[in-house]
């Protein structure tokens, strides 16, 4: 062939084809890591070791690598299909996961449970069996009650990955704050993040918990005792062994003392009805004791990244400046939540094979 035959013509300039014929190869993953992968399912970091974090991280590198290309497409899923199914909204989670199987060549199928025929009474269980016999290979799955996924992955052969359960868990989000602050900081032993909010009612919280201190953070809980876990409301400023089934971890009440010399901060999204529950006296006090400001922030680490899982209340927990400042990585972290899911859709998949 000549070199001129790869050149476009007039009507595969117009359509687009011309760029296809100019790519190079896009058929294979850049060398995933190697590694063990023990998981049937992605339930939450608790039952994850240090050595298996490390591989999720490692292969998402993979995968940032192939979501570079100009065209960011491999067939590693073909024949493989991916069903998101969520009963409760989302934007980030959904939409990384969907694009997530596509860019690896898997088929995806968006299922809301508010448009399915959970509205005529039928049970997890059922539709879970139900998807089960059309091909899902994989469930992403998204629960108001914690431990739904659990349950779920008792009743099917699919793989289970936890997109987020009640109060309880959402690894795929701590994964990606993980591989976030390590793509700025490097190694985060020793390193202090400073989680502040609703630890109470956060799954990514929890979940954050675990991969930080499986890494060997020293991680540090804010925020008002009433929105703390039951018995980590004090001693203040002590490290606290939790009867709750969390790491060990320190907690304090006061967020100016917390934020002193923290490599990392991560707000967590204040849910507005805590108020009307009675957990907090009134927004603006809670704005007052635990908004992340710039005042705040110039009091940890120079340069401390700033992290939120979204969706952000801007003014409340998070000042609008820092929100959108130069150490909020918060864009980041969407970004990375694309790569952090074909990594472990990919890893579930090899171990299925
Ligand atoms: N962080 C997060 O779970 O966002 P979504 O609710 O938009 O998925």
């Amino acid at each position: 062939m000549t070199m001129s035959a790869n050149l476009p013509n007039e009507r595969e300039r117009s359509s687009g084809a011309a760029t296809l014929a100019q790519e190079p190869p896009t058929s294979t993953l850049p060398h995933p890591a190697p590694g063990t992968w023990h998981h049937s399912h992605v339930l939450d970091l608790d039952d994850f070791s240090q050595e298996e974090i490390e591989l999720v991280l490692e292969t998402t590198g993979t995968m940032k690598e192939v979501l570079a290309r100009q065209i960011a497409r491999v067939p590693t899923l073909r024949g493989t299909t991916v069903v998101t199914l969520f009963y409760e909204s989302s934007t980030r989670t959904r939409s990384s996961f969907e694009l997530a199987g596509k860019v690896l060549g898997a088929d995806v199928i968006n299922i809301a449970a508010s448009a399915s025929s959970v509205q005529k009474g039928e049970s997890l269980v059922d539709t879970v069996l139900t998807l089960q016999a059309i091909g899902a290979d994989v469930l992403v799955m998204r629960h108001p009650r914690s431990g739904a996924p659990y349950l779920a992955s008792r009743h099917t052969r699919a793989s289970i990955i936890n997109a987020g359960d009640g109060w309880h868990a959402h690894p795929t989000q701590a994964l990606l704050d993980l591989f976030t602050i390590q793509s700025h900081i490097g190694d985060v032993r020793g390193r202090k993040v400073v989680i502040v909010g609703d630890i109470t009612h956060s799954r990514v919280a929890r979940s954050n918990l675990w991969s930080l201190t499986t890494m060997g953070a020293q991680v540090v809980v804010c925020g008002p005792p009433t929105l703390l876990p039951v018995g980590l409301e004090g001693p203040q400023g002590s490290e606290v062994e939790s009867e709750q089934a969390l790491p060990p971890l320190e907690v304090e009440t006061n967020l100016d003392r917390a934020i002193k010399d923290a490599d990392v901060v991560m707000t967590l999204r204040l849910q507005l009805e805590r108020q009307q529950s009675g957990l907090i006296p009134s927004i603006r006090e809670y704005c007052n004791l635990y908004q992340v400001t710039e005042e705040r922030l110039a009091t940890a680490k120079p340069g401390a990244l700033v992290l939120h899982p979204g969706p952000v209340n801007e003014g409340v927990e998070i000042s609008l400046g820092v929100a959108h400042g130069a150490q909020s990585v918060i864009e980041e972290q969407v970004a990375n939540g694309v790569a952090v899911r074909m990594a472990l859709l990919y890893l579930l998949s090899r171990g299925r094979s």
